[in-house]
C-alpha cells in the first residue's frame, strides 16, 4: 500500500483509483480517473449529476470494472481477484446505496440482519439479535425495529440503510447521496451520523453528494470530479478557497461560470487541474 505524508503524519492508502476510464456504449464517463482515500478519513466526492459519481463508488466495490486503470482496496488489486476474492473483501465495505435499497417485505430489523444471515451463518438468533439492536442503536432507530420500511420516513429509511451497512463492521464505508431528499434539519442529523460512525468505527469513508453543505461538515478531504477526472481534492477551506473556475462555480452554486456557459468553457489542459489531493 502506497503510504503518503499529511499534515505530518503518515498515512496509508485505503482506496486508490489510478488512471481509470469507463465508458458505456462508447459514452465516456469516466477519463483518466485518479483519487487516493486515505486510512481513517472521510473523503467527499462532489460534482454534478450524471458525472459518474456513483460509478465510481462502484468501481471501489468491483459492481463495475474499469476499461483501462486500476483499481486497488486495502492493497489488492481488484482485477487480480477471483469472485470468492472480491466478495471476501467486499464483506469489508459498507456501502449505502443511492436508493437505499431496503426491501419493503422485511421489517428494519430484518434488513438489517440481511448480510449477518448471509455471511455469518455460525450465529445464533440472539447474537444477530444483539448485533442488529447494536447498530440500530447507532443511527437512533432502534424504537423503529418491527416497523416496514414503508412506515417509516425517507430520512430513517437513510439510517436503517446505514445500520445495514455497517452491520459486518466493515473498515471502509461508501455513502452515495446520503442526505438527498432529506429537509435539512433530518440532513444535518445524518452529517452528524457520518461523522459519529466515523469516530465510533474508525472506519475509511467515501461520501458522494452535491450538497456542499453537508459537505464542508462532515469532510477531511473533498474530491471534485469534473469531466471523468477528478479536478481538485483539498480540506474544505482549500476547495471553498479554490481558485480553479469550475470548482469555485460548482462550490458556491453560481448559474455563470465555465461549467454552464458552453462558450467560454476552458479546456482542462488551460485550468490548473491539480490531482492526488495533499501529496
Ligand atoms: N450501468 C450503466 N449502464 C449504462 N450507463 C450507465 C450505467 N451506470 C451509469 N451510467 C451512465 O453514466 C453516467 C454517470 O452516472 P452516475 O450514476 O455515476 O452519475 P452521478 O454522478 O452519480 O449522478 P447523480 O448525482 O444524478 O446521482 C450517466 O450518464 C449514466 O447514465
Ligand atoms: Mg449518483
Amino acid at each position: 500500500m502506497d503510504v503518503l505524508i499529511v499534515s505530518g503524519m503518515e498515512k496509508r492508502a485505503v482506496i486508490e483509483l489510478r488512471n481509470v476510464y469507463k465508458a458505456f456504449d462508447g459514452v465516456p464517463v469516466l477519463e483518466g480517473l485518479n483519487l487516493t482515500v486515505l486510512e481513517g478519513e472521510t473523503l467527499v466526492i462532489i460534482g454534478r449529476s450524471g458525472t459518474g459519481k456513483s460509478v465510481t463508488l462502484k468501481h471501489i466495490v468491483g459492481l463495475l470494472t474499469p476499461d483501462h486503470g486500476k483499481v486497488l482496496v486495502l492493497g489488492r488489486d481488484l482485477s487480480t481477484l477471483g469472485l470468492k476474492e472480491l466478495l471476501s473483501l467486499r464483506l469489508r465495505i459498507g456501502y449505502l446505496f443511492q436508493g437505499g435499497a431496503l426491501l419493503n417485505w422485511l421489517t428494519i430489523a430484518e434488513n438489517v440482519a440481511l448480510p449477518l444471515r448471509e455471511h455469518r451463518p455460525e450465529l445464533s438468533e440472539p447474537e444477530i439479535r444483539d448485533i442488529v439492536d447494536s447498530k440500530l442503536r447507532i443511527v437512533d432507530m432502534l424504537h423503529a425495529r418491527d416497523k416496514l420500511p414503508e412506515e417509516v420516513s425517507g430520512g430513517m429509511k437513510k439510517r436503517a440503510g446505514l445500520a445495514r451497512a455497517i452491520v459486518l463492521d466493515p473498515s471502509i464505508i461508501l455513502y452515495d447521496e446520503p442526505t438527498s431528499g432529506l429537509d435539512p434539519v433530518m440532513a444535518n442529523a445524518i452529517n452528524e451520523l457520518v461523522v459519529h460512525t466515523k469516530e465510533v468505527t474508525g472506519a475509511t469513508q467515501v461520501v458522494v453528494t452535491h450538497d456542499m453543505q453537508s459537505a464542508y461538515c462532515i469532510a477531511d478531504r473533498i474530491a471534485m470530479l469534473y469531466e471523468g477526472r477528478i479536478i481538485e481534492v483539498g480540506s474544505p477551506e482549500q476547495i471553498k478557497e479554490s481558485t480553479n473556475p469550475i470548482v469555485r462555480q460548482f462550490v458556491r452554486g453560481e448559474t455563470k461560470g465555465p461549467i454552464t456557459d458552453g462558450e467560454s468553457k476552458p479546456a482542462l489542459s488551460e485550468i490548473n487541474v491539480r490531482e492526488g489531493g495533499s501529496r
